[in-house]
C-alpha cells in the first residue's frame, strides 16, 4: 500500500553568493532533516570587479550533496525530487560541446560595466536609465546579466571564438547547475527576469532587447516556469533524481515565507538585502527606483505573480568586510557583541556603497563612506553604524514602496543569515517603527525551492507551512529619535554619490 511507504524527502540546492548548501526537507511539516553548507570564495582582481570560479560553484554544490547523502539514514532512495535556488544575475558563459566555462563567473555585484551602462543609456531615445523599464522592468545598470554578457563577449577571446563557432552557451547560476546535472539548457522566469533580456509581460526573450544589447538568442536557455520537471540528474550521488523547482533566491524566499497574497512582503538579509513585495498578477512599475520582477510562476499553466523589489547590494557583505578587511571581529556573528558594547554609534554613520548604491538611487559612482568620526569613535561605534546602515537602507526601500504602491506595512517578515543577529533585528524595528517578524525556520530560501520542486510532482501541500512559529521585535524608541537618526543618515548619501566620477 503506497500509504505505508515512508515519506520521501525533497532536496534543495541553495547556491548563494557566500556559500552553497544542500538541504533535505520533510514535505509533511517543512522541517529540515539534513543539510550541509560550504563557504564560497571570490576574487576582486580590480576595483569594482567581483568574480567566482564556475567550477567552484558546481564543485561546492556537489560536495554538499555528497556530505548530506553520506549522513546516517540518508540515501538517494528517499529523495523524491530536488529544487534549485541561486544568487541571481551572476553570469557564466561556457562551451556547449565541452561543458567548460570560458571565463570567470561575473558576480551580480560586479561593477566593471559601469561605463558601458552609461554608453548604453546614451544609446536610448530618452537617454534615461529607465528607458527599458516598461519592457524588462529594470534600469540599465551593471547589476543585471545583459551587460556582463556583453563584456565577456567583447573582452574574452575564448568567448568570441565560441560565439563565432556556435558553441557558446549563457546561463545564470541556476542554468549552469541544471546544465551540469542534466545537460538541459533551461532557466526559470524569475531568473530570466533579471537578465534585462526577457520581456516582463510576455515572459519570452525579447528581440528588441536582444538587438539593443547585440546578444544572439542562440546562446540563451529556454525559459520555463519555476515548478516543473526540467530533467533528470545524469550522474553522481543523486543520479536518476529529477530537478523540478527553480527560483532565484529572492523569489524563493518570497515563496518560502508564504507571501502568496498581493500586498505581502519579505526582506532577506544575505550578502545583500532584498525586499520583495507581491503585486499580484500584473507587473507594476516603480517611479521611485524599485525593480519589477517575476515573483514566481508555480507551474507551466499557472499565471505568473509579480513583485516590486528593493535591492540593497551590501548587507552581510559589510560584516564580512569588517571581519576580513578591518579585522575587528573573528566570526561574522561577533559583530552583535561588539556593537552591543555601546549604546549608540556616537554620531558615526556608514554608507556601504562598495558597488555603488542600488535601490532606490542606482548610482554606480557612489562609494563607501564612514562619516561623523571623532577622537571618541572606535571600532564598537563603527560596528554599530554598520548594522544601522542596513536598517536605514531598508527604511529607504520601504518608503519607496509606500510611495509606489501606497502600502503601509504593519509588520515586516524577515529571513536570511543576518537575522540571527538580535541587535540587528531590534535596530530594524526601532528604525522602521514597525514590528519585525522572524520565523524560527531560517531557511526560507531553500524552503521555497523545495516547495516549488515538491509541488511539481504532487509531493508538497502549499498550506503545510502557514503556521510557523516566529519571534517578534517591536519598536522601542520614540519616533522623533528614529526620524532624526534616519534624517542624518540621509544627509550622508549625497556626499557618497558621485565620488567615483569626481
Ligand atoms: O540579486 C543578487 C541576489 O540574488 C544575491 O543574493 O543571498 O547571495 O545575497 P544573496
Amino acid at each position: 500500500d503506497p500509504l505505508d511507504e515512508p515519506t520521501k524527502l525533497i532536496g534543495a540546492i541553495d547556491q548563494g553568493t557566500s556559500s552553497s548548501k544542500f538541504l533535505l526537507f520533510d514535505p509533511t511539516d517543512g522541517r529540515v532533516v539534513a543539510s550541509h553548507q560550504i563557504d564560497l570564495h571570490h576574487k576582486c582582481p580590480h576595483e569594482g570587479w567581483f568574480e567566482q570560479d564556475p567550477g567552484d560553484i558546481i564543485g561546492s554544490v556537489q560536495n554538499c550533496i555528497i556530505e548530506v547523502l553520506g549522513k546516517e539514514g540518508i540515501s538517494k532512495e528517499i529523495v523524491k525530487t530536488i529544487g534549485i535556488t541561486n544568487q541571481r544575475e551572476t553570469t557564466i558563459l561556457w562551451d556547449k560541446t565541452t561543458g567548460r566555462p570560458l571565463g570567470p563567473a561575473i558576480v551580480w555585484c560586479d561593477s566593471r560595466t559601469a561605463d558601458l551602462a552609461e554608453q548604453y543609456i546614451q544609446k536610448t531615445k530618452s537617454k534615461s536609465i529607465n528607458d527599458l523599464q516598461l519592457k524588462c522592468g529594470l534600469p540599465i545598470h551593471p547589476y543585471f546579466s545583459a551587460l556582463k554578457i556583453r563584456w565577456l563577449i567583447d573582452n574574452v577571446e575564448l568567448v568570441k571564438e565560441a560565439l563565432e563557432d556556435g558553441r557558446l552557451a549563457f546561463g545564470t547560476v541556476d542554468t549552469w547547475l541544471i546544465w551540469n546535472f542534466t545537460e538541459v539548457h533551461v532557466t526559470d522566469v524569475t531568473n530570466a527576469s533579471r537578465t534585462m533580456l526577457m520581456n516582463i509581460k510576455t515572459l519570452e526573450w525579447d528581440d528588441e532587447l536582444l538587438e539593443f544589447f547585440d546578444i544572439p538568442k542562440c546562446i540563451l536557455p529556454d525559459i520555463k516556469s519555476s515548478s516543473e520537471v526540467y530533467g533528470e540528474i545524469l550522474g553522481g550521488e543523486l543520479r536518476g533524481v529529477t530537478i523540478s523547482g527553480c527560483l532565484g533566491d529572492q523569489s524563493a524566499a518570497l515563496v518560502g515565507q508564504g507571501c502568496f497574497a498581493k500586498g505581502q512582503a519579505k526582506n532577506t538579509y544575505g550578502t545583500g538585502c532584498f525586499m520583495l513585495y507581491n503585486t499580484g498578477l500584473q507587473p507594476s512599475f516603480s517611479e521611485h527606483g524599485l525593480l519589477t520582477t517575476v515573483g514566481y510562476q508555480l507551474g507551466p499553466g499557472q499565471s505568473p505573480v509579480y513583485a516590486l523589489e528593493g535591492s540593497i547590494a551590501q548587507a552581510g557583505d559589510i560584516v564580512r568586510w569588517v571581519r576580513d578587511n578591518l579585522n575587528f571581529i573573528k566570526d561574522s556573528s561577533d559583530i552583535e557583541k561588539l556593537a552591543n558594547e555601546v549604546q549608540d554609534t556616537g554620531g558615526v554613520y556608514f554608507v556601504p556603497a562598495f558597488s555603488g548604491l542600488y535601490a532606490p538611487h542606482w548610482a554606480s559612482d557612489a562609494r563607501g563612506m564612514i562619516i561623523g568620526l571623532t577622537a571618541y569613535s572606535d571600532k564598537r561605534h563603527i560596528a554599530r553604524a554598520v548594522l544601522e546602515a542596513v536598517c536605514f537602507m531598508t527604511r529607504e526601500i520601504l518608503e519607496a514602496m509606500t510611495q509606489d504602491a501606497g502600502i503601509h506595512l504593519a509588520s515586516l517578515q524577515v529571513d536570511g543569515g543576518m537575522t540571527a543577529n538580535n541587535l540587528l533585528m531590534q535596530l530594524q524595528a526601532d528604525l522602521l517603527g514597525i514590528t519585525v517578524i522572524r520565523p524560527q525556520m531560517k531557511e526560507s530560501t531553500a524552503l521555497g525551492a523545495a516547495m516549488a520542486a515538491g509541488l511539481a510532482v504532487d509531493a508538497w501541500n502549499i498550506h503545510v507551512l502557514n503556521n510557523r512559529i516566529s519571534d517578534n521585535f517591536k519598536p522601542s524608541v520614540l519616533s522623533d529619535d528614529r526620524d532624526a537618526r534616519y534624517a542624518r543618515w540621509k544627509r550622508a548619501i549625497p556626499r557618497s554619490i558621485g565620488w567615483a566620477s569626481d
